[in-house]
Parts: C-alpha cells; sequence; structure tokens
C-alpha cells in the first residue's frame, strides 16, 4: 500500500520512519509513505495520484470536494493520525466508498500529565520565574502558589484522560471529584461524583477533561466561573470553545483565578504549530489573556510526547494492514 502523508512535520516523519523499519506486515505486504508539507485539502488531493491511501491530520479540510478528487484519484482510505474526525464529511465518504479510519486514544498520560505540568506551572508561576533568574532578579515576589496536597481537584469529564487526571491528583494527595454525564467504575476507589455546581464551589484546582458537543459548549461562563471560589486553578487542555474566553477574562480581573493554564483556547485555530513571532496580532483575546502574570499558555502540546507519537504510528500502520487485510477493527469511522 502506497501512502500519501500531508500536512507533514519533522517529528511526524521521524515517528512514521522509526516505526515503519520493524513494522509487522502479513503475508509480504509492502506499506510505502511519501510526506509532503502541504495539508489535505480540495488544493492538494490531486497530489494523491498514484496513492492507495492519504494520512491526514487535525487541520486537514476533508470536505466534500476533497473527497471528489481524492476519489477520482483512486484513493480507497483515509487514515487519520489522530482522534477527532469533525473535519470529514462522513456522508460523502461513505456515497463515494472511501473508508476513514482514525487513532482513537493514544495516550491519555500525555494530556493528563501536560494538564497536572500547567496547574503546576501556573500555580507557581514558573513562566515568570524563569524570566526572572535568566534577568538576574532573584526575588520571590509575585511566585507565590498554594500546596497541592491535601487540596480538592475537580475533574469535569472522566474518560480516558480525565481518568488519568484523577489518577494523578490522587497521587499528589489530593481529594478528588468529578463530574460527568456517565461514572467511571474504575475510579470508585477514590473519586467522588458530585453535580457541575458543587464541584465549582469545592474544587480548588478543576481540570476540563470532557469533548465540546452542543452542551458542553462555553460550559466555562461568568456564571459558572462564579460559583467557583476564590482562588481556584483552571486548566483547560481539552477544547477551546469549552471556555467563552471574554468571560475567562473578566473572571481573572474579578481576581476570581490563582493561576490558569490553557493548551487550548478558541483563537488557536490560526495560531497551532505557525511560527507567528512576527506579526502584530490585532484584537487578539490571546494576547490578552497573556497580558495577566497568573495565566500560561501553551500551542495544544498535550498529546507531545515521544510515546504518544509512537503510538498514533503504529495505530495509523495497524489501521493500513487491517484495511487491506478486511480486518474488522474499532478504528473505522461511520457516518
Ligand atoms: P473520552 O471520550 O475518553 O472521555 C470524555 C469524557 O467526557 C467521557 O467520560 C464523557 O462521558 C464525558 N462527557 C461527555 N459529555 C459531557 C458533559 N456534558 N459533561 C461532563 N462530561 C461529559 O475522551 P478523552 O480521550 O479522555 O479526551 C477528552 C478530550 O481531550 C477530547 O475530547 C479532546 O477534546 C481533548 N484532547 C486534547 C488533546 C491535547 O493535545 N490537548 C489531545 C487529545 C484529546
Amino acid at each position: 500500500m502506497k501512502i500519501l502523508f500531508y500536512d507533514t512535520k519533522s517529528y511526524d516523519k521521524k515517528s512514521f520512519d522509526e516505526t515503519l523499519q520493524n513494522f509487522p506486515t502479513p503475508g509480504g505486504m509492502e506499506l510505502r509513505i511519501e510526506y509532503t508539507k502541504s495539508d489535505l485539502d480540495p488544493r492538494t488531493a490531486a497530489l494523491a495520484e498514484g496513492f492507495d491511501a492519504v494520512c491526514g491530520f487535525v487541520s486537514s479540510d476533508v470536505c466534500a470536494e476533497t473527497l471528489t478528487i481524492l476519489s477520482r484519484k483512486g484513493i480507497r482510505l483515509i487514515l487519520m493520525r489522530c482522534a477527532g474526525f469533525n473535519n470529514v464529511d462522513l456522508d460523502k465518504a461513505k456515497e463515494l466508498g472511501i473508508s476513514v479510519m482514525r487513532v482513537p486514544g493514544y495516550s491519555p498520560e500525555a494530556v493528563a500529565e501536560h494538564a497536572m505540568a500547567l496547574a503546576l506551572g501556573a500555580n507557581r508561576r514558573l513562566h515568570k520565574a524563569y524570566n526572572k533568574v535568566r534577568e538576574n532578579d532573584f526575588s520571590l515576589s509575585g511566585l507565590m502558589g498554594i500546596n497541592f496536597y491535601e487540596k480538592c481537584a475537580g475533574i469535569i469529564g472522566t474518560g480516558k484522560i480525565g481518568a488519568a487526571m484523577c489518577r494523578i491528583c490522587h497521587g499528589f494527595g489530593m481529594r478528588v471529584i468529578a463530574y460527568d454525564v456517565y461514572k467511571n467504575e474504575a475510579l470508585k476507589d477514590f473519586v467522588e461524583y458530585v453535580s457541575l455546581d458543587e464541584l465549582l464551589r469545592q474544587s480548588d484546582l478543576i481540570s476540563l477533561h470532557c469533548p465540546l458537543t452542543d452542551d458542553t459548549y462555553h460550559l466555562i461562563n461568568i456564571e459558572t466561573i462564579r460559583k467557583m471560589k476564590d482562588g481556584v486553578i483552571f486548566v483547560n487542555t481539552s477544547r477551546g470553545a469549552l471556555v467563552k474566553t471574554e468571560d475567562l477574562i473578566e473572571g481573572i480581573r474579578l481576581h476570581k483565578f490563582a493561576g490558569v493554564g490553557l493548551d487550548v483556547y478558541e483563537e488557536e485555530t490560526n495560531n497551532v504549530f505557525e511560527d507567528r513571532s512576527d506579526e502584530i496580532l490585532e484584537h487578539s483575546t490571546t494576547a490578552r489573556l497573556l497580558s495577566f502574570p497568573n495565566v500560561m499558555i501553551t500551542s495544544h502540546q498535550g498529546f507531545f510526547t515521544r510515546e504518544a507519537l509512537s503510538a498514533i504510528a503504529n495505530t495509523t500502520l495497524q489501521n493500513a494492514v487491517d484495511f487491506t487485510c478486511g480486518k474488522e477493527s474499532h478504528n473505522y469511522v461511520e457516518a
């Protein structure tokens, strides 16, 4: 099978090439990958001429037009190297007989550990402390944090990543409470499920791990922020639009938060994985957020560990093999 790999970054190529080297394929089946830096969209779909499958990522535009071109070029399989597939027109794919596969869960701990890193970093102002010491400013002013030990962690969404975050918080000696539409039985020994209001009221640390849906859009807004404890630490590594940014800014100005750590934020689409350091970002709420000393932002790097990239590469290649062999798999996504 020949795969055209879109939106290639150097770390993607490294991890897929390494995985491919020793990847076991049945009966002499050959897997070959060619890489292009272009992302998959209607303008670049024609590059797939002569390939059997394409591999896309979170920002690929796999709309009806892209799919129609891919179909004409003979593509029968789209390998999404991510969990999400909101950018794929599944109805059109089905109509054209193109299969779509994804990587549902690659390393929950990667994201959960980053959530805790942001919580700790924002709490102890590590982003400030690092720069102060570089400027020979060894004073401690503005750096005071709180202990996490014996504090209350409130986890919203206790699926794979939320559960990993519960385990981490438990390991820190925190009391762990959670809110989810379903209870995760595996956590029953050390997590107490409460209502959302109760979680907001009791938690010293609040971390979001639910998906973005119609129900969760702007879940964190000025109403829910007002229900939080003063001095709370708030972390979002899930999806930007779970939080109404204007309201978060208002909450910060009201001194509600001891620390805010964000790996995702509403404006991120134009920023993610791009170097925009030379630009003047007009009307940017992100710039406003960054002006606060207690806010630490990273650029959607929660998933970005060696283990997670290796898991993504392994599952994507296995998906290619399973498709070729006609084997059943839970990784197919359908309309
Ligand atoms: P999952 O599907 O295992 O867990 C999601 C949990 O949220 C489930 O337990 C579900 O019942 C719960 N949930 C759904 N609707 C809810 C609601 N209205 N209120 C409360 N809980 C609700 O998903 P997983 O793998 O744990 O991922 C969670 C999120 O993390 C993803 O949706 C994605 O947005 C984000 N993510 C972020 C990454 C990053 O690099 N920062 C990487 C991967 C995922």
